[in-house]
């Protein structure tokens, strides 16, 4: 029996060095200590082994399997570190190899339109207001002063819905904004908005699309006039165009204002001289505009006799257009790529 250990122990010491990875460790510690394993079957013999010498050759047996337990057992601690070790060598960061070029994405020609009105608007102290793309007639019509049957309804009368919604449209004016603004003001007092959006009507050309963007402004007051209506727009436009951009009022008509104008501005691109874009005039139409009609105050709950407004409505669209040199609204909507990523340096110019 001293000898058959001996021999297993010796077989032990030359198998270990033979252990390169997990697998071959495994294979080691079943040869020995598995079901089968040599030194399970000494401990097997054991029984077969008279009593006085039981004891001596019990400690023996113990030793040996106490030896193959741990060296097997610190083994598979060097195998671990050794396989950490190359995890740790292969993932190092090497922060000097130059970085793949990340594309950044930029804004929206409308949004950055957009922005710009906001800024300006929110400097003199205007809110911005949100209203729905989905109307009420009477919202969008009626309380503008605009009943049903009324003419100038054609030029917008346009996506409604349909069934138990007839009475909603997709909205074709952010003037809307002006009913809601004022029914919401429960106590009727002074207001100051600009409401930015998409508005909706069946156009579709160059320069008219079936989805654009306007901004609308109101401004309620006890004491508001024509001439505050002319600074807000003359500064408005000077600041989104050019400095020296002129501005001229013509008397118009508009449902919901009284009395009217329609807004021009010296062509950005010949400065008033005459070209094609602006038909030879020297001149662009850029706004709508005039003093809240009293039954539009009076509809959303105002007094009328105290208190007056103006109010004004632009496309964003066709500002986009002017600042950026953009021939064909639909660009603006189509989404390529290479359209919209020619606009970040024209900010600056
Ligand atoms: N809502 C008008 C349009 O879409 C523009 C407009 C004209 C708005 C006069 C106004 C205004 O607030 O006073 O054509």
């Amino acid at each position: 029996m001293n000898e058959k250990i001996n021999v297993i122990k010796e077989a032990f010491e030359k198998d270990i060095l033979t252990i390169i990875d997990m697998k071959t460790l495994n294979d080691i510690r079943t040869k020995y200590l598995g079901k089968q394993g040599k030194i399970t079957e000494l401990s097997k013999m054991m029984k077969d082994i008279p009593n006085e010498q039981k004891k001596e050759l019990g400690i023996l047996v113990n030793e040996v399997r106490c030896l193959v337990t741990d060296s097997l057992e610190e083994k598979k601690k060097d195998l671990e570190e050794k396989a950490l070790n190359e995890k740790l060598a292969s993932e190092k960061i090497d922060v000097t190899v130059p970085s793949k070029k990340v594309k950044r994405g930029s804004k929206h020609p409308m949004t950055r339109i957009e922005e710009k009105f906001e800024d300006l608007f929110l400097s003199m102290g205007y809110t911005i207001y949100d209203g729905p793309e989905i109307e009420s007639d009477e919202n969008c019509f009626q309380k503008l002063n605009l009943p049903k049957g009324h003419a100038a309804r054609d030029a917008q009368d346009t996506f409604y819905l349909k069934d138990e919604f007839e009475n909603y449209l997709l909205r074709s004016q952010t003037s809307t904004a002006q009913v809601r603004a004022m029914e919401e003001n429960t106590d009727k007092g002074p207001l100051r908005i600009v409401c930015p959006g998409k508005v909706y009507r069946r156009d579709e050309d160059a320069t008219h699309s079936h989805q654009f963007m306007q901004i609308e402004g109101l401004v309620i007051d006890e004491d508001v006039s024509m001439a505050d209506l002319k600074g807000t727009l003359e500064l408005f436009c000077k600041t989104i165009l050019e400095e020296k951009t002129k501005v001229r009022f013509r008397p118009s008509y508009f449902p919901f204002t009284e009395p009217s104008v329609e807004v021009d501005v010296t062509c950005f691109k010949c400065g008033g001289k005459g070209c094609p874009l602006c038909k030879q005039t020297g001149w662009i139409e850029v706004l709508g505009a005039g003093m809240v009609h009293p039954n539009v105050l009076e509809m959303s709950g105002y007094d009328s006799t105290k208190y007056q407004g103006f109010a004004f409505g632009t496309g964003m669209d066709r500002f986009a257009m002017f600042k950026y040199g953009i021939t064909d609204i639909r660009t603006i909507y189509g989404n390529d790529i290479r359209f919209l990523t020619q606009f970040d340096r024209k900010d600056d110019e």
